[in-house]
C-alpha cells in the first residue's frame, strides 16, 4: 500500500460499494486497503512515499476522466471509486504485457523465484501471453555489479520502479542510488555510475529490501536459494530494519 496518514479530518468515501472513513490526505490505495479491498500494484509500499511509475494500480474514479493511480490520488469526501472491471483487468495486464516483454524470461532459474512482486502481479492480472516479442534481450547488454560482499545488482531485472532509491534516500538518508537513462536504456544506477562499492552506499540493505524483483538480491538468496523463514528487527541505531533470513 501506501503509508498510513496522521490528519484532524476525516473522510469519508465509497470503494467497491464499501463505506469507509480515513484520515484526510490518504491516499485511495490505502482507504482500499483498510477497506479490506487489495489492489494490484508494483511501486507502492507501505512504508515509501507514493511515486506512482508502474500504472498497475489504476482505479476508476465516478466523474473523473481516465483511470488515476491509486496510489497517488489523495481521498475526497464522497468518492465513489471502483477497483475492479473489465476495462481496468484489461489495462492492468497491458501494463505487465509491458513489463514482461522487457524482462528477462527466466523465472525457474531466478533467486527470486518463488518471492518475485512481478511474477505475483502476472498472475493476478491474468496475464497469459505476451504480444510484444522482446523477451528480455534488451538486457543482453546489461552487466551485474557484484562488487558489494553482501548483495549482488542486475540491471537486466530492473523494472524501474524507484523503490530501492526511495528506500536509499527516505529510509537510510543516502543519495547512493539514482536512475540512469531513459527508456529502454533506463536503469537504477549508483550515483556517478560508479560499482556500489566505490559509491557512497553504506551496505545498509534498504534498497535490497524495497526491490521487488531480483535486480538487487542477497548474495546468500543467490548461493542457497529463497529462506523459508526471515526475521525483521529494528535499533535505535538506524531506521532501515534488518532482515535475516534463516533457512
Ligand atoms: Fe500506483 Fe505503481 S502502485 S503507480
Amino acid at each position: 500500500g501506501t503509508p498510513r496518514r496522521h490528519a484532524d479530518t476525516d473522510v469519508t468515501l465509497e470503494i467497491d460499494g464499501r463505506s469507509i472513513t480515513v484520515p484526510a490526505g490518504t491516499s485511495v490505495m490505502r482507504a482500499s486497503i483498510e477497506a479490506g479491498v487489495n489492489v494490484p500494484k508494483l511501486c507502492a509500499t507501505d512504508s515509501l512515499e507514493p511515486f506512482g511509475s508502474c500504472r498497475l494500480c489504476l482505479v476508476e474514479i465516478e466523474g473523473k476522466r481516465g483511470y488515476p493511480a491509486s496510489c497517488t490520488t489523495p481521498v475526497e469526501a464522497g468518492m465513489r471509486v471502483r477497483t475492479q472491471s473489465d476495462r481496468l483487468q484489461a489495462l492492468r495486464r497491458n501494463v505487465m504485457e509491458l513489463y514482461i516483454s522487457d524482462h528477462p524470461l527466466d523465472c525457474l532459474t531466478c533467486p527470486a523465484n518463488g518471492d518475485c512482486e512481478l511474477q505475483d502481479m502476472a498472475g493476478v492480472v491474468g496475464l497469459r501471453e505476451v504480444r510484444y516479442g522482446f523477451d528480455g534481450a534488451n538486457h543482453l547488454k546489461d552487466v551485474k555489479d557484484e562488487s558489494n560482499p553482501y548483495f549482488d545488482y542486475d540491471p537486466s531485472k530492473c523494472i524501474v520502479c524507484n523503490r530501492c532509491v526511495r528506500a536509499c534516500e527516505e529510509t537510510q538518508g543516502t543519495f547512493a542510488l539514482t536512475i540512469a537513462g531513459r527508456g529502454f536504456e533506463s536503469r537504477v544506477a549508483a550515483s556517478q555510475s560508479q560499482p556500489f562499492m566505490e559509491s557512497e552506499c553504506v551496505s545498509c540493505g534498504a534498497c535490497v529490501a524495497a526491490c521487488p524483483t531480483a535486480t538487487l538480491v542477497e548474495k546468500t538468496v543467490s548461493f542457497v536459494g529463497q529462506p523459508e523463514h526471515s526475521i525483521i528487527t529494528t535499533c535505535a541505531y538506524c531506521g532501515v530494519g534488518c532482515s535475516f533470513k534463516a533457512e
